[in-house]
């Protein structure tokens, strides 16, 4: 089920009115970079100590599920050190020559943001070291036997590296980041903070408890919070004088399928197929990409991580489990819910769907 275009729980950028969004409700200075504090101090000090010595800062490298503000992060540094940042991305750079040519052209101190790093190709990577390292660039004039290398002097600089997956990155690459530091999902205090300061932004008349939830249902993640507040001020715009209360919110949300932990219809898809399919695990995740139509990487990078944090996935050795909480959650919402096959393994026959009954389907979907 591709629907990613629909998902407005995705935590990714999803279209340009999200990018445009985006661009307005950006934080520019850590001061307005809402939570994260311990990242935000630990980083306030590597800035002073680069600007106390007049010297490019350390290379960083920043890391967490999508939509948590990392690439918000990467600009705030540029701007808290008062030099130009240039965007790239992994994927973006297919040839050495291409990150070559980036490289020259960066000023003294400059910020280098290079998104999904964990998927920037071997060549690439084999230059960016002596460049993070040494600032140097090693070039190969000619070929065959008259080739020889070349070494270029750049002027020193900051490469400030993203990705979803710290563990794909190669040891050498992630050895040459002076610090690293790991965005985690926002609690609903800070998300409450976010949803206030975006929707002063845009102009949403929101009370304390429609801010609250908004957040509740957020995801932990502000980019979530953010399209949220969006679809809710429409729908108080049509449905009402444009303001938001809880009232509201709630009904706003409810109308756009998001249910009181704030899972949508893949969410629960995803647990369903567990529960039902697979006995409630464990299912190895290729599996359950299979089932679900959906990358692996996208099962682990966008679904995963929050129903870990709800406590409603577990992963183990053996593969992925939909813990109790979710089955109570699902039953709850009307969901069939076969007995775990975890729980009686010597009876297999317990948890498989009689023959001739098909497996419940969602009453929604
Ligand atoms: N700490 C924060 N405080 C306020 N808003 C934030 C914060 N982090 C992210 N945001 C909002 O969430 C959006 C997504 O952040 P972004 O940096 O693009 O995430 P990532 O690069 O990790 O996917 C930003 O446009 C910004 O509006
Ligand atoms: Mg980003």
């Amino acid at each position: 089920m591709n629907d990613d275009h629909e998902r407005i729980l995705a935590a990714d950028v999803l279209d340009e009115a999200d990018m445009a969004a985006e661009r307005t409700l950006r934080p520019r200075t850590l001061d307005e970079y809402v939570g994260q504090r311990e990242v935000k101090a630990n980083l306030s000090v590597l800035l002073a100590a680069a600007r106390g010595r007049a010297e490019a800062a350390d290379h960083v490298l920043l890391y967490g599920p999508p939509g948590l503000g990392k690439t918000t992060l990467a600009t705030i540094i540029a701007r808290e050190l008062g030099v130009s940042i240039r965007y790239t991305s992994g994927p973006a750079v297919e040839r050495a020559g291409d990150l070559a040519a980036v490289l020259t052209s960066l000023d003294e101190r400059d910020v280098l943001f290079i998104d999904e790093i964990h998927r920037l190709n071997r060549a690439v990577e084999e230059i960016l070291y002596p460049a993070m390292e040494d600032y140097a660039l090693d070039v190969m004039i000619g070929k065959g036997p008259s080739a020889r290398s070349l070494r270029l002097t750049l002027k020193p600089f900051t490469v400030v590296g993203a990705t979803t997956r710290a563990g794909r990155i190669s040891g050498p690459l992630r050895d040459r980041f002076g610090a690293s530091y790991r965005l985690d999902f926002y609690d609903d205090g800070d998300l409450t903070a976010i949803v206030e300061r975006s929707a002063r932004l845009l102009d949403v008349e929101l009370d304390r408890d429609g801010a609250r939830a908004i957040a509740r249902r957020g995801r932990g993640t502000p980019r979530v919070v953010n399209r949220l507040l969006r679809r809710v001020r429409d729908w108080a715009q049509v449905h009402g004088d444009g303001r938001v209360d809880a009232a509201t919110a709630d009904t706003a949300l409810a109308a756009l399928d998001i249910d009181g932990a704030g899972l949508d219809g893949t969410d629960r898809k995803l647990l369903a197929a567990i529960i039902q399919k697979f006995g409630s695990g464990p299912v190895g995740v290729a599996a359950l990409a299979a089932v679900m139509s959906e990358e692996i990487e996208t099962i682990e990078d966008v679904y995963e991580p929050f129903l870990l944090r709800l406590g409603f996935l577990d992963r183990t050795p053996q593969g992925r489990i939909a813990t109790d909480a979710a089955r109570q959650h699902l039953a709850g919402l009307g969901f069939e819910i076969p007995p775990p096959r975890r729980a009686e393994p010597e009876q297999p026959a317990l948890w498989e769907t009689p023959a001739g009954a098909a497996p419940t389907a969602p009453a929604e979907e």
